[in-house]
């Protein structure tokens, strides 16, 4: 196991009834911005149950975040932020809103001319305001991480960002709030958490044993739990209860510690994501088949791994075991209602070079932290995906 440090400040208050808990966290006497997204918040009732909960708290709102949340529309509340002197945001929504709202807290406190270059060029996030979350869907673990991905259409770019200095202060996982999902949000958020388990697990053998049984836990209850809560008539608070907090485990970086990760599915899915505004988690079932089928060679003692203690299969023909896990995987995406080949949306061989210009564009060259896949190997990955 390679050396770590972990550090993860977030406190979760979990279950019914926990948004009634929030003004206990948020600083005394500082006005606060409530960001939210396209009204979602409104009509299933948490609104409402957010601003009773702030009491006599001062507070400001800026609705409107869009899914894949968007730096133009964003940075106008930067106004908000200094003219009323903002203190503290609350971000109410999904994976978008949250890393709408942790760009917000790094751009206030940016002392640079623009803040995209926290994007662009990497500029170090020292000081952020504090936020706190009230989570609406489980999928991206954004809400007990530091990351934020964020778009800018100028530039046609989708760039991520990490500091500690955005992570929550605290994040509300109430699985009563999801109930009003629709079934191809659960499906993408079902969908995005296992393959953020598989970017962190499906590499290089690291001996790690609590990391790969935590992430081989992890992605038998998304696919069980999950598959339960996709087909669920009626919502089920456990079943709800447990695909929640898995998506949160699962990207709340500590099964990535002390091991070799990968997110070169992630790297690729942001750029269709970019040309043909995918969904994140469609754009992730489209490309981790491709990305699992190119390396079975290299990676084959974890995809093995894999094969055996998720699928159950075992074989002494090694990459016949592997290639029946990746069929298996697609299958489950797809059992999902999810469409899993560039050619289900009518896209054609032209992506290969739209994509490979876009990795350029943003001089990426090599994808990963694994170090096995350049942009060399995009061409074989694409094309098996139409
Ligand atoms: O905008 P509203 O009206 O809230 O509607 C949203 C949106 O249309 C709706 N929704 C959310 N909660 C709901 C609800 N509808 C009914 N009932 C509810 N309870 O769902 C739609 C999608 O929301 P969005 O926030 O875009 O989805 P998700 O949570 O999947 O977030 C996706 C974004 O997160 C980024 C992705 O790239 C993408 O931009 N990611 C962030 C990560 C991180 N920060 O760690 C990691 C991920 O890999 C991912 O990249
Ligand atoms: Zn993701």
């Amino acid at each position: 196991m390679k050396n770590f440090e972990f550090y993860n400040p977030v406190r979760i208050l979990f279950g019914k009834g926990s948004i009634s808990k929030i003004s206990l966290h948020i600083p005394e006497g500082v006005p606060v911005l409530l960001v939210y997204g396209g009204g979602s918040i409104k009509k299933n009732g948490i609104y409402e149950q957010v601003i009773q909960a702030l009491g006599t708290t001062e507070f400001y709102e800026y609705p409107g975040v869009q899914p894949n949340p968007v730096y133009e529309q964003l940075m106008p509340a930067l106004n908000v932020i200094r003219e009323k002197k903002i203190g503290f945001i609350l971000a109410v929504g999904g994976g978008s809103v949250i890393d709408g709202a942790k760009f917000l807290a790094a751009a206030a406190c940016y002392t640079g001319d623009d803040p995209w270059d926290i994007l662009s060029k990497h500029a170090e996030v020292r000081n952020a305001l504090p936020l706190g979350a009230v989570l609406t869907l489980p999928a991206t673990g954004t809400e007990m991480n530091g990351n934020s991905v964020i778009s800018r259409l100028s530039v046609n770019h989708k760039l991520a960002f990490g500091s500690t200095a955005v992570m929550p202060v605290f994040s509300v996982l109430d699985p009563e709030v999801t109930y009003s999902l629709p079934k191809n949000q659960i499906a993408n958020g079902i969908i995005d958490a296992y393959i953020h388990v598989i970017e962190q697990y499906l590499t290089y053998p690291s001996m790690a044993e609590v990391q790969d049984r935590f992430a081989e836990s992890l992605l038998m209850i998304l696919r069980s739990t999950g598959s339960k809560v996709f087909a669920d008539a009626k919502p089920d608070y456990n079943n709800m209860a447990n695909f929640m907090w898995a998506a949160t485990n699962a990207l709340n970086t500590s099964i990535s510690m002390g091991v070799t990760t990968d997110w070169s599915t992630h790297t690729i899915g942001h750029e269709l994501t970019v040309l043909y505004g995918f969904d994140h988690a469609v754009s992730l079932a489209i490309v981790l088949p491709g990305v699992m089928t190119h390396l079975s060679m290299k990676r084959e003692q974890k995809m093995l791994q894999y094969a055996e203690r998720i699928w159950g299969i075992s074989s002494f023909d090694h990459q016949a075991a592997i290639m029946e896990s990746i069929r298996l995987t697609e299958d489950f995406f797809r059992c999902l209602g999810v469409k899993t080949r560039l050619s289900d949306y009518g896209i054609g061989a032209e992506v290969i070079g739209k994509v490979m210009d876009q990795l350029r564009s943003h001089d990426v060259n090599a994808l990963g932290g694994a170090k096995d896949l350049t942009i060399d190997d995009i061409p074989a990955i694409l094309s098996s995906r139409i």
